[in-house]
């Protein structure tokens, strides 16, 4: 792999260490003097040094990783396929760290296997800010084994190393978190993890405190209590630092409709302190993502709304952020393009490593997320995949015609809840009965009988009682 022009993914796929051979596998983004490492996080070689001696890469320089402001948005191989190769010196594939100062205490000890590493100052380099310090010895990660697998692709395999190299697995964090305006209580409490690379949803009806969450995570608004992180940045302490790590779509459209495509794209752009070189392939690679390089000199006015939230969502990413957070993006949009726009919003999410946190009141749109945690009422009351929601609240409902005069009031008098309709009874079971007991129980009784399975909407329904 060459050094290329532009950002790149550089991957130490293992080395001649025999004990880490074809194990390690890191990632780091970086272009000519700027190593790319989104968050202030120390840099680690491989331990078995350099794996392709004649990587062609500037050398790794001290203090220039995470200087995420002017960094072009990371490089995803399989996205834009940029990467085109250049002379340069020799470099190899790193890792990134916590950046609040956890060393591994390993600094120095490849020394004699890596002289380039050690000419840095060990194994372990701090990769943050200019001018900082290196991390001190002796704080040692509990979990010292050697993580296996790649770092993307494999989301159990990616925790490990993260939690090997000592950083958060998470992507945003949210621990007890309240917030009023007034006297009306918006969240209470509300504690939520997104471990990286994953689609999260906050499911829940009008008012239940999403948007409240949404804007606390993007520092809007300042929680009355509780704790925030994104990729483990407090948002209170460090809240720019945070603010550069998250794209947002706000609920409420924010496009300057008499701009043209392009040109609310270019106004993100400056806003976000993208390099002037960069602006025009950031913008090319926006409209490529959100299907508008035909409309890109057409007044945004003139979009339908689908086509204005994918231009939002991909004005979202114009500055390499990790996490993407929408709320409520398929808001005004008919089924088919709701359905379209969570595709859309799933594959970016897979093909360039995103963290998604996406607000819904759809209990049907929420299929596609890794984890959906439910809010109602400013709680959240559950958490789970849709699978473990539907399994864990969801009930079915058992549907019976009596048989006769007789057993219809004998199903009268046991479920007096039950809804009738043109003498067909719907009977949602009361714990600890379940659906398929009630169906044995009135089998004989019944001249039909059906059983209606658990369902997400149901599980949600039984959360949240007002339903969504
Ligand atoms: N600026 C505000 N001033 C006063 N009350 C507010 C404000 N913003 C939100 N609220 C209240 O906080 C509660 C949570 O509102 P929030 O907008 O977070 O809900 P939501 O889940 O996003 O609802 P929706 O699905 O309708 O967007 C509601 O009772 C709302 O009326
Ligand atoms: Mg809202």
């Amino acid at each position: 792999m060459g050094c290329p022009d532009g950002p790149v993914r550089i991957a130490c796929g293992g080395c001649a260490d025999p004990r880490t051979r074809g194990r390690a596998r890191w990632s780091v983004y970086h272009r000519p003097g700027v190593l790319r490492v989104p968050d202030d996080r120390l840099v680690e070689t491989c331990p078995g040094g350099p794996d392709r001696p004649g990587l062609a890469c500037p050398p790794f320089r001290r203090g220039t990783a995470g200087r995420a402001r002017g960094d072009l948005p990371r490089d995803r191989p399989a996205a834009s396929g940029r990467g085109v190769a250049r002379a340069g010196n020799q470099r190899a594939g790193g890792a990134r760290r916590d950046a609040a100062g956890k060393g591994n205490g390993r600094e120095g000890g490849t020394s004699e296997r890596d002289p380039p590493a050690a000419a840095r100052g060990g194994r372990l380099a701090r990769a943050g800010r200019a001018g900082t310090a290196p991390p001190s010895p002796g704080v040692v990660p509990r979990d010292r084994s050697w993580p296996s697998g790649d770092l993307r692709g494999t989301r159990g395999s990616a925790a490990g190393h993260l939690r090997w190299l000592g950083m958060t697995a998470l992507a945003l964090q949210a621990a007890g978190v309240e917030h009023a305006f007034g006297e009306t209580v918006a969240l209470r409490n509300v504690s939520l993890d997104v471990p990286r690379g994953t689609v999260a949803a906050l499911l829940g009806p009008n008012g239940a405190g999403k948007s409240t969450l949404v804007d606390c995570f993007c520092t809007v608004l300042r929680p009355d209590a509780g704790h925030l992180e994104i990729g483990g940045v407090d948002l209170m302490r460090r809240p720019q630092q945070a603010r550069r790590r998250i794209g947002v779509v706000f609920q409420e459209p924010t496009l300057d409709t008499r701009l043209s495509v392009r040109a609310n794209l270019a106004v993100h752009c400056a806003a976000w302190g993208v390099p002037r070189a960069a602006r025009q392939a950031a913008i090319a690679e926006a409209l490529e993502v959100a299907g508008l390089a035909h409309r890109a000199d057409a007044p945004a006015a003139s979009l339908s709304t689908g086509m204005r939230r994918r231009l939002e969502i991909a004005r979202a990413l114009l500055h390499g952020p990790e996490v993407l957070i929408l709320d409520e993006p398929t808001t005004g949009l008919d089924a088919a393009s709701r359905l379209a726009l969570w595709d859309h919003v799933t594959g970016l999410a897979a093909r360039r490593d995103l963290t998604v946190l996406c607000t819904t009141h759809y209990t049907h749109e929420v299929e596609a997320a890794d984890r959906v945690h439910v809010i109602a009422e400013g709680r959240i009351v559950a958490e789970g995949s849709p699978d473990e929601l539907r399994a864990r609240f969801g009930h079915g409902v058992l549907r019976l015609r009596p048989r006769d005069l007789a057993a219809r009031r004998a199903v009268e008098a046991a479920h007096p809840d039950a809804s009738w309709s043109d003498g067909m009874a719907t009977i949602r079971p009361s714990p600890p009965d379940t659906v398929d007991a009630l169906f044995h129980r009135w089998a004989d009784a019944a001249r039909d009988i059906s059983i209606e399975r658990a369902s997400l909407e149901s599980a949600v329904l039984a959360l949240t009682e007002k339903g969504t």
